[in-house]
């Protein structure tokens, strides 16, 4: 196990980016802001490095990392890229999109990085801590959330540090995140297919693209056998406290995830009410998400009863995480 590590907090700034680097060619853990959530980065080409961070994270080793690169260039160096995925890489990146794609041959991301697939999963993140830290350090960064598997993830540094002390090498607080839900995974395959719904929302990419997204099937995997995003077994997203969605009234004893200015039957009489956004804006929504949900899941209550979230734009997002929440539990 990594606990007994000593972990450093150091605000974002340059002195902070030095260190990261430092730290990451040592084969350390660094959790830094990205602009969707706070990642948990270690050297993609070092393979001891990610095997101590998917023991930090108590992560199930089946579960293939993203790869964050500075540009498309240095993308192109470790996947392949065809004219679906470079369109995409063109519009949207820096930003909240995971592209999935062939490896290259001299591809010099671990293994166990992309758990033996043969396909990898990049990005380009937009924050600028984010861009500044994989500048200095000059090669790819697997980067998962930094929170403890089955948690949700983390979108201050606090959150990071409520799960990880102790067990990683050094975090750089950059302040709350922007998005704060993950990015959105496309796989570009025979047919571009959404993995993931994230923080670029469906229509946007669908647009773009001139076409709708395939979906992932309900099973996961296809027919294949191989599981296409293992991330998206329903239990990744888990509180410990259970979570009742699309409630329309209020039980004894439950705590709400509000959504919208309705008030709804037996909401007065609850010990804590947070509304993730009292004027139905999605985007604000998505960015409380998880806060809010770690917030409620302290309280120990009998239960979290979250009100119905719409499901345009992020709320698609919105709802894919709290049907996670709400299943994960077993
Ligand atoms: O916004 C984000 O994407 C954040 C920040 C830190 O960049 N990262 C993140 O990583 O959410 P993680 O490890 O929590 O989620 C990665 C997802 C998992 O669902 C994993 O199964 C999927 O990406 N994935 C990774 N490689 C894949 C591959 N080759 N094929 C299919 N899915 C893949
Ligand atoms: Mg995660």
């Amino acid at each position: 196990m990594n606990v007994g590590l000593t972990t450093q907090i150091l605000p974002a700034n340059e002195a902070a980016v030095a260190a990261s680097a430092r730290c990451l060619s040592q084969g350390g853990l660094v959790a830094f802001p990205t602009e969707t959530v706070y990642g948990l980065g270690a050297d993609a080409a070092n393979p001891l490095a990610i095997a101590r961070l998917y023991q930090a994270k108590c992560r199930p080793a089946f579960n293939p990392l993203i790869a964050h690169v500075g540009d498309i260039e240095a993308a192109r160096r470790i996947a392949r890229f065809d004219a679906t995925a470079l369109l995409l890489a063109q519009v949207f990146w820096p930003g909240p999109l995971t592209l999935v794609l062939p490896k290259t041959s001299d591809c010099a991301v671990a293994d166990l990085a992309t758990a033996g697939l043969d396909t990898i999963a990049v990005r380009v993140p937009a924050h600028p801590v984010a861009r500044e830290i994989l500048r200095a350090f000059g090669g790819p960064v697997v980067a998962p959330s930094a929170n403890l598997s089955g948690h949700v993830s983390p979108t201050t540094a606090a959150h990071v540090q409520g799960d990880l002390d102790g067990r990683i090498d050094l975090i750089v607080d950059g302040g709350p995140v922007e998005v704060g839900v993950e990015s959105s995974i496309v796989g570009c395959f025979d047919q571009p297919m959404l993995l993931r719904p994230g923080g670029l929302a469906r229509s946007e990419i669908e647009r773009v693209l001139g076409r709708t997204l395939k979906q992932l099937p309900e099973d996961g995997g296809g027919d294949s056998g191989q599981p296409l995003a293992p991330g998206m077994l329903a239990s990744h997203y888990a509180p410990r406290t259970p979570v009742r969605l699309n409630a329309t009234r209020i039980e004894p004893g439950e705590v709400v995830l509000a959504f919208g200015p309705a008030s709804v039957p037996g909401m007065e009489a609850a010990a804590v009410i947070m509304n993730l956004s009292p004027r139905s804006n999605v985007v604000e929504a998505a960015a409380h998400l998880f806060g809010y949900l770690r917030t409620l899941d302290a309280r120990g209550a009998r239960g979290i009863a979250v009100m119905p979230v719409p499901h345009h734009g992020l709320g698609e997002a919105i709802n894919d995480r709290l049907r996670r929440a709400a299943v994960g539990r077993e």
